[in-house]
């Protein structure tokens, strides 16, 4: 099949009040790109072609190209992760796309996601978010035997599908608040429902919320944009866990230095 790429190609890293840089869509026709070929496949590809014309090659994020790593995501089409649902950039294949078909790719548009080159953001925000508290910091000794500390179905099902969450930050893409509520919803909703992750829920739904809005990410408006965009299909129920552990956590002893920190959603 053949495609038109209309792809952002940016050489310079995008600062604060400078958002594109020297940006600008670059317009490349493939041919021979094979149905079967991954979107990331594709662009390795046409990276051949460019340094084969001694051009710079369009730089991209990946590791895993297994959706896992959540590294991988650029805005397909307008759409985070392209036109498949619950799919990553890497697990994306071209037969998802006409032959003929002008594909425009971006990258993440969000300011606490500053572009690096091209197709690259800095996710490092969401790093930051993590290293206030999405883990757990009780000692838990030795391994235990599996069934040490019963966990109800429900509750592992739930802790279970928060724990999916990549980091990709696809869901702060498709937003229009840039907002990183899925993203910090399914960290409180993963350990909140896990007896483990019980005895920090207050300073962890403090700090992660008061991280998130230091990096700058918006707020919720419920439009489920970043539903529909997580490539782990995360539900916006987490961000309502999330609001409900904050209201919580504000309503039992807080730190001094926490005080202020308003409300979400
Ligand atoms: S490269 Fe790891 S999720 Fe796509």
């Amino acid at each position: 099949m053949k495609v038109t790429l209309h792809i952002w190609r940016q050489s310079r890293q995008s600062t604060k009040g400078d958002f594109a840089q020297d940006g600008r869509m670059v317009r490349y026709e493939l041919d021979h790109v094979s149905a079967d070929m991954s979107f990331l496949e594709m662009l390795d590809v046409l990276n051949e072609q460019l340094i084969h014309k001694g051009e710079e090659p369009v730089a991209f994020d990946h590791d895993c190209r297994e959706g896992i790593c959540g590294s991988c995501g650029v805005v397909i089409d307008g759409v985070p992760h392209g036109p498949e649902r619950g799919t990553t950039t890497c697990q994306l294949h071209m037969r998802s796309f006409k032959d003929g078909a002008e594909i425009w790719v971006e990258p993440w548009r969000a300011a606490a996601f500053p572009v690096v080159r091209d197709l690259v953001v800095d996710r490092s925000s969401f790093d930051r978010v993590v290293q206030k508290g999405a883990f757990i910091s009780v000692g838990t000794g030795a391994p235990q035997d599996a069934n040490a500390i019963p966990v109800p179905k429900h509750d592992a099902d739930r802790a279970f599908d928060a724990a999916t969450c990549i980091g990709c930050g696809a869901c702060v893409a498709a937003c229009k608040n840039a907002s990183a509520m899925l993203f910090v919803g399914a960290k409180v909703s993963h350990f909140m429902h896990l007896p483990q992750g019980r005895v920090e829920r207050e300073q962890r739904a403090r700090d992660l919320v008061a991280a998130m809005d230091r990096e700058g990410f918006g707020n919720c408006t419920n439009q489920y944009e970043c539903e529909a965009a997580c490539p782990k299909e995360i539900p916006v129920r987490v961000i309502a866990e999330m609001n409900r552990e904050f209201v919580r956590a504000k309503a039992v002893e807080e730190p001094a230095s926490d005080k202020g920190t308003g409300g979400h959603g």
